[in-house]
């Protein structure tokens, strides 16, 4: 019996989940003094995990699928309907493996390489702007990239519309009442628009580069060898460009980051690669973006003490592993040096995911993130310089995914 498992009382406790956003695992693990406890979410028993033991467990693909694992209302607005991330098995393998080898190494490069050139050929449009929103500048930037990158063709008019379509998918998520349904046509126009794309690629009116994403998804044969309907493949083409752009938020705080800790940004200009990796990883680690992840339980079994009963919904924490201090000394404060000779352990540090890649959820998009992180911060540190108005840069923890509140403005932007 799991009566020796903390138990929060009353019926339901999904308003609270809203209100307490990134802290809802968090604040509960801290309050029971206990790494897992029961709750109850849209009325049913949910068992929430945090800590580095738990990550293990949550990789097993014996113990946990991903099926029915994500609510709808997340489906079709963050993921799609019957996208990868509800996948397991062999199915999800396949697909993952087809992922996998759009973001090789030589591949994080080349997109690397689009992001500097298309910074570089902003700074003269900033220069003459009185201000700029970085994080509005970034999504439109980042939109541009994906889409040259994956050889998606893009006119320049549908850029701007296409790139808030995008994140107002991902900041659905989370929310109810008109975020929730902006999100939701967001999705139907943005999955509209790439079908019509594959239609045209499967139909022969459009070429698409043999090495390309678009080809790749276009032309994708499930683990059966049955090429996918053109809506599925468009929904998976679109969960390539999609977090492509949600880097922008990285690329916000990133600016916070060196706003807020200034002798960073000495420390940055004096080094190399290496500290820009540190910084990036540290941005990744202390900010927040994805909260926790959902999975169901396969079959019964017994873990810590506690039985896990086949078909239970669990969520495990992200914010709450990113500044967990039996992991990160002073986990509450910004210090790239929490990477200094970081032994890279794939269950203690999963801003993306944890495990194996190949083998589980875990993002596939960690190395294109941390590659177009690196040359973002590069730019800003090294390549322009600006100012910093007065501003609101508050991002609240329960609102989830959440932003700085200005979005980060910089004046007087020249090219160095
Ligand atoms: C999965 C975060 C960027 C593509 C995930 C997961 C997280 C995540 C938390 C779920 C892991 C799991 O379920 O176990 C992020 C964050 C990003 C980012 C915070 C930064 C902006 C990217 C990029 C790409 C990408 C750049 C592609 C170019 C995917 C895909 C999945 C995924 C396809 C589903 C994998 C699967 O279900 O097997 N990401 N990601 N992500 N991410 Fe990312």
């Amino acid at each position: 019996s799991n009566e020796h498992i903390p138990k929060e009382q009353g019926p339901d406790h999904s308003l609270s989940l809203l209100q307490d956003g990134y802290l809802f695992i968090k604040n509960r693990v801290e309050q029971y003094d206990s790494d897992i406890f029961e709750t109850r979410i849209l009325g049913k028993k949910v068992v929430c995990m945090s800590g580095a033991d738990a990550v293990k467990v949550f990789y097993d693909p014996n113990r946990f699928q991903r099926k029915w694992a994500a609510p709808y209302r997340i489906q079709q607005t963050l993921f799609g309907v019957g996208a990868i991330q509800g996948m397991d098995g062999e199915a999800h393998r396949k697909l993952k493996n087809q992922y996998l080898s759009l973001m090789t190494v030589p591949e994080q490069k080349r997109i690397s390489e689009l992001m500097t050139q298309e910074l570089q050929s902003m700074v003269s449009k900033w220069e003459l702007a009185d201000r700029i929103i970085l994080f509005e500048e970034m999504k439109v930037i980042l939109c541009r990239i994906a889409c040259q990158w994956a050889g998606v063709p893009l006119q320049e008019e549908e850029v701007s519309d296409i790139a808030d379509d995008l994140i107002a998918m991902i900041y659905a998520f989370g929310r109810v009442g008109p975020e929730h349904w902006k999100g939701r046509s967001a999705r139907n126009r943005t999955e509209n628009w790439m079908k019509k794309i594959i239609d045209e690629v499967r139909a022969g009116n459009l070429t698409a580069e043999p090495q390309s994403a678009l080809y790749a998804m276009a032309f994708y044969k499930d683990h059966n060898d049955q090429i996918v309907h053109s809506k599925k493949a468009a929904i998976e083409l679109l969960n390539v460009i999609r977090p492509i752009v949600a880097i922008s938020t990285y690329i916000t705080f990133s600016a916070v980051a060196l706003h807020e800790n200034p002798e960073t940004k000495n420390w940055l200009q004096s080094g190399g690669m290496k500290e820009l990796e540190m910084f990036t990883n540290e941005v990744r680690r202390f900010y927040p973006f994805g909260p926790f992840l959902g999975a169901r339980v396969k079959q019964d079994f017994t873990w810590k003490n506690y039985d896990f009963k086949k078909g239970t919904l669990v969520l495990l924490d992200i914010y709450g592993l990113n500044h967990n201090q039996q992991i990160w000394e002073n986990p509450n404060q910004f210090n790239p040096n929490h990477f200094n000779n970081w032994e890279e352990n794939p269950y203690t540090f999963i801003p993306q995911g944890g495990g194996d890649p190949a083998n589980g959820h875990r993002c596939p998009g960690e190395g294109i993130t941390i590659e177009v992180l690196k040359v973002s911060l590069d730019f800003l540190v090294n390549k322009i310089d600006y100012e910093v108005p007065a501003q609101d840069l508050n991002y609240s923890l329960d609102e989830m995914p959440t932003l700085p509140k200005s979005g980060f403005i910089m004046t007087k932007v020249r090219r160095k």
